[in-house]
């Protein structure tokens, strides 16, 4: 990590705060097919996968023949993409510790740069788009999975947002990266216009409780916010009460409805 990074705060916890994720990988599994699908991805070709936590998405491109790196911020998890890799046969990806924002690969080292639910956090949308255009090739592309900030997720990223400290200034806020317009005028200095798909991650949960309890033990986010107002129930209540309000709209036939864009773009 950079040490002279303004955001070298900010992103040590996220590596903390990432760190509890794996369990959610099984919901975003389906999703990591949808999106190598997506991408195109043919036999042969390299790609890198931003903000890989356990792998989901790098596994699936290897599987699907690709020559695979995959890099994250949390080590945690990067030792759960290679358990995933070895169960699943593809012990040749590459796992690498790093940030979006400082990608350590030569410059045009892939065809293809996917991430899923990843360089959203990077809190320079210019600084991870301009690094995933530099490390690929000329004419190769990029295929995004980010969250909507009108949809479930994106509205809980604000949700949790208000509730806790300021992120330090000048951080985007992760669910803008949802939102076509600003996605299409991020991409456009580097890449052609961009494609557009959604998709629904189902969550399966028994109750809203039940969900609310797994994103407290597993989404580092909604992990911190819960642990800041330990020393005061009152508020934790309210909190969940506000929480499960939240939630209730997207909770039907016990399952969790959470909305995601797709964008697809090739380099110019
Ligand atoms: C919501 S998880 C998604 C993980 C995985 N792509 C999936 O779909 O299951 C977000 C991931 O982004 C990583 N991350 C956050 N900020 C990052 C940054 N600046 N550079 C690289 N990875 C980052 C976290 O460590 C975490 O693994």
């Amino acid at each position: 990590m950079n040490a002279s990074d303004p955001f070298a705060e900010l992103k040590r916890r996220q590596r903390e705060m990432w760190a509890s994720f794996s369990p959610t990988a099984m919901f975003t599994t389906p999703v990591a097919g949808q999106l190598v699908k997506f991408a195109g991805i043919v036999p042969g070709e390299s790609v890198l996968d931003v903000g890989t936590g356990t792998g989901v998405v790098a596994v699936t491109a290897a599987r699907a023949g690709a020559r695979v790196s995959g890099l994250d911020l949390t080590p945690e998890l990067l030792e759960e993409a290679r358990e995933n890799a070895r169960i699943a046969g593809t012990d040749e990806i590459v796992w690498t510790e790093g940030d979006a924002e400082h990608l350590p690969y030569p410059d045009a080292s892939f065809d293809v740069v996917l991430s899923q639910f990843g360089h959203m956090f990077a809190p320079r949308p210019d600084l991870a788009i301009a690094q995933m255009r530099r490390v690929l090739k000329p004419g190769g592309r990029i295929a995004l999975a980010t969250w909507p900030p009108e949809h479930f997720v994106g509205r809980m990223f604000a949700f949790v947002g208000r509730h806790s400290p300021p992120p330090p200034p000048g951080a985007a806020p992760p669910p803008q990266w949802g939102n076509p317009h600003l996605i299409t005028e991020r991409l456009e200095a580097h890449f052609e216009a961009p494609f557009f798909a959604r998709g629904t991650m189902n969550f399966p949960a028994l109750s809203l409780a039940h969900y609310r309890m797994f994103m407290e033990r597993s989404v580092g986010p909604m992990q911190k916010l819960v642990q800041s107002l330990a020393a005061d129930p009152e508020k934790l209540a309210e909190v969940r009460a506000d929480f499960d309000a939240l939630a209730l709209p997207y909770y039907a036939e016990n399952v969790v409805h959470q909305d995601y864009i797709l964008t697809r773009a090739r380099a110019r």
